[in-house]
């Protein structure tokens, strides 16, 4: 039954609300790493607007009238450029439907969710924020890494590692102040052991770096930072990896992992 004033005519829009938009953190891949409130938003979605990377596999069992836009980038490949992404967002909230933004990981870290956010904003539209599961922390962690752990590290420094690295982000390797979690450094990792290297980093410093968390494809490289390009070239380390830097990537911390899953460590 359509409502006076509404977006009548669109298969499945909330004539009440009128058009909204929520951007929603789908978590590392794995679609059993969504939360409940992602699942529900991308039920009640009209429309799902996709990246490449996070929990595409939940689009299989979208029913069938939401539409599904593809706009997933491949790294230094943009097929969709982000001002066109904010476009279709505003334009198909405009029109009366609930747009749903899935998104890798947590939108709000390295996801641009903020421009998202303040571009529908300034268009007048409701937005909602889903948090997702981010890749940052739960990576590593299905590789049985703890990003901070008692005795090992008591803090963590996430960051871009797109074409190299920032000096906050040397000192914290150097000074072994926290775990170095990078994002996006795969193609960059030859300059960041360079980089920490010459700080004066300890070159046994341990490394490691964990492909495709949560899907089926998951590979843990364990390293050192004087041998981690070597490493990843021989391993043929591709994106999307997440690298860790720093005592918690030693082998064995808390005992062997196995298809993602801590064997034997007790916890
Ligand atoms: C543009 S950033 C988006 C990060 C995302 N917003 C998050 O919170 O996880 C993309 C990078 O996240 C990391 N990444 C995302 N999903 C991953 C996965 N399943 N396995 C390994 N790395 C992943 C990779 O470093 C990749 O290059």
């Amino acid at each position: 039954m359509s409502e006076p004033g509404g977006a009548a005519g669109l298969p499945g829009s909330d004539h009440r609300r009128g058009g909204r938009v929520t951007l929603v953190g789908g978590g590392p891949g794995a679609v059993d790493l969504l939360t409940l409130r992602a699942w529900r938003a991308l039920q009640s979605a009209d429309v799902v607007v996709a990246d490449r990377l996070g929990a595409v596999g939940v689009l299989d069992d979208l029913p069938a009238t939401t539409d599904v836009v593809h706009v997933g980038k491949t790294s230094g490949n943009h097929p969709v450029p982000q001002e066109e992404i904010n476009r279709i967002l505003v334009a198909r909230a405009r029109a009366g439907a609930h747009v749903v933004r899935l998104k890798g990981g947590d939108p709000f870290l390295f996801g641009r969710g903020g421009e998202e956010l303040i571009a529908c904003r300034e268009a007048g539209i409701e937005v909602e924020v889903v948090p997702g599961v981010t890749s940052a922390v739960s990576v590593p962690e299905l590789a049985g890494i703890p990003v901070t752990h008692r005795g090992t590290a008591h803090g963590v420094h996430i960051t871009s590692g797109h074409g190299g690295l920032d000096d906050a982000a040397v000192a914290v390797v150097r000074e072994n102040t926290a775990t170095l979690v990078i994002l996006m450094g795969v193609s960059s990792l030859s300059t960041i052991a360079q980089q920490a290297l010459r700080a004066g980093t300890d070159p046994a410093t341990p490394v490691a770096i964990v492909e495709n968390g949560s899907t089926p494809a998951q590979r843990v490289t364990r390293t050192r930072l004087d041998e981690a390009a070597a490493a990843a070239a021989a391993e043929g380390v591709a994106a999307p990896a997440v690298i860790v830097i720093g005592g918690v990537a030693a082998d064995g911390l808390l005992g062997s992992v196995r298809d993602g899953r801590l064997a034997g460590a007790g916890v």
